[in-house]
Parts: structure tokens; C-alpha cells; sequence
């Protein structure tokens, strides 16, 4: 008995070193989904409502994670992120072949507008597109292929050993020990005109406003930089501002299609 938990446990702690962290932890996922679900047309929200069950959007936003360790969805991994050169446009790009998170989300909201998607898939593409808007978000996971998105860019965070990935993900969010309600609440409301300008735009355009900031993330620090409350009096606002604008881009996918 005793050796089986210890083989347990070696394997789960395996599991932990081996995988990188490949997305903002579920606070950084469930503060946009609120933002998003309070910027949703009464329509919109009804249909939603239909899909999910009843369920929030925060609730449903770590799902592209969660299926992460099932086999049967290897192929939605590479959808996470997408890697390219500074400098360059996404449009100019070399394509991964089998996807990144741009062709991700354009073919979740192909699917979700299709009516003839089943609504088994309905709720999965669903679940998928809430999760993949929040993770195109996430500066580093418009970086560069070279480190995976900062994920092998070591840094120490307050004189523990973790990465820039890793510290935009989750690190940065989790010390502010805040809930995600807390967080989505305290968000400080932009003008209308603010929330409209950032709602225009493709896909593909959101991402190289995003890449631009990874461009700055990967300055703000060196290899092996010990970072603590410095760090996050320069960026945590950088964070917030993220969060919301995948907030409220989220809703207008959500009311173009059901609203
Ligand atoms: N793996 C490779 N590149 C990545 C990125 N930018 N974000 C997350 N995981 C990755
Ligand atoms: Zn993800
Ligand atoms: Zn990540």
C-alpha cells in the first residue's frame, strides 16, 4: 500500500516537471470568462445558457486544459498558442500545418456558427473558443518558437525558480491572492469608445497587437533575473488590461454569434 502512494506520488510529480505550463492559470482563464459573460447581449445569454447548461463561461474557461492530458485531443494542443518571428506579421508568417491558437478560434466560431453542428460539439467548440480567446491573450503565447513562448527563459520570482511563461500565466496573478470575481470586479470600466476600438479587428490582428507586447515581455527581463514586487508594480497592469480586453473581445465573438 504504502509503496503504490509512493509510486503515485512519483509519477504525478513526473507529470508536473515534465509539462510546461502552457496557459494562464484557471484565475487568469475565469476573470476573463466573467468579464465576457457581463459584456453579453440578454440573447446572447440565453443561448449560452442553452449550451452550457447553466453553466458560466468562468466556470467552463480552464476545459482547454482540462482535456489537455486526454490522448483523444492530442490535435487541439498545438491551439493554445502561436510562435513567430518579431518584426513579422502573423499573415507573414510560416504556418504550423497543424494549427496555432488564430486558426483555432476562426474554426471554433466556423463551427459554432454552422447549423448544423451537433450539440455535443456546439458545447465542446464552445468550451474550446472561451479558453482559446483567453490563452491568445496571454502576451507569451504570441512569442517567439525558439524558448516556447518564454516557457525555457528561466527567472526566479520571489527567490523561487520558475520561467517568463510561467510568470505571465500564473505566477504574476497568483500573488495578488485575489479570486477571479475579485479581480473581474475590480476592473476599472474603459469608455465606450475604448471598448469599441478594441473590439474592431480580425483575429489575425489581435494577435500582432499582442505580439508587440510579448516583444516588450521578453525585455523586461533577463535570463536568470531574480523578479519580485518591482516586477509587478512595472507589469501587473499590463496583466489586467490583457485579461479585460480578452474579456470584452470574447463577448463580441459571443454576440456576433448568438446574440
Ligand atoms: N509551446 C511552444 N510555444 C508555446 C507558447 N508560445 N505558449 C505555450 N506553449 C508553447
Ligand atoms: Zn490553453
Ligand atoms: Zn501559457
Amino acid at each position: 500500500m504504502k509503496f503504490f502512494s509512493f509510486l503515485l506520488l512519483f509519477f504525478f510529480s513526473l507529470q508536473n516537471f515534465a509539462g510546461n505550463h502552457p496557459e494562464w492559470g484557471p484565475t487568469g482563464h475565469r476573470t476573463i470568462g466573467d468579464i465576457a459573460q457581463k459584456h453579453l447581449s440578454h440573447k446572447a445569454q440565453k443561448n449560452i445558457d442553452k449550451i452550457l447548461k447553466g453553466y458560466s463561461l468562468a466556470f467552463v474557461s480552464t476545459f482547454g486544459d482540462d482535456i489537455k492530458s486526454d490522448s483523444r485531443y492530442r490535435k487541439f494542443s498545438v491551439w493554445h498558442y502561436v510562435n513567430y518571428p518579431f518584426g513579422i506579421t502573423y499573415k507573414e508568417s510560416v504556418k504550423n500545418p497543424a494549427g496555432d491558437v488564430v486558426t483555432g478560434i476562426e474554426k471554433c466560431i466556423q463551427i459554432l456558427k454552422d447549423k448544423n453542428t451537433s450539440p455535443q460539439d456546439q458545447e465542446f467548440y464552445l468550451k474550446l473558443l472561451v479558453h482559446l480567446v483567453g490563452d491568445l491573450h496571454q502576451p507569451l503565447h504570441v512569442g517567439l518558437a525558439d524558448d516556447k513562448g518564454g516557457n525555457d527563459f528561466q527567472v526566479r520570482w520571489f527567490n523561487k525558480g520558475t520561467n517568463l511563461h510561467r510568470l505571465w500565466d500564473s505566477d504574476m496573478i497568483e500573488k495578488y491572492n485575489m479570486s477571479y470575481t475579485e479581480l473581474s470586479d475590480n476592473m476599472v470600466d474603459p469608455s465606450k469608445e475604448w471598448i469599441q476600438a478594441k473590439e474592431q479587428g480580425s483575429v489575425d490582428q489581435w494577435a500582432d497587437e499582442i505580439h508587440l507586447i510579448a516583444e516588450k515581455v521578453y525585455q523586461s527581463a533577463t535570463i536568470g533575473q531574480k523578479l519580485g514586487y518591482r516586477y509587478s508594480y512595472d507589469h501587473f497592469e499590463t496583466v489586467r488590461q490583457q485579461l479585460y480586453i480578452a474579456g470584452i473581445r470574447l463577448a463580441k465573438i459571443l454576440n456576433d454569434i448568438y446574440g
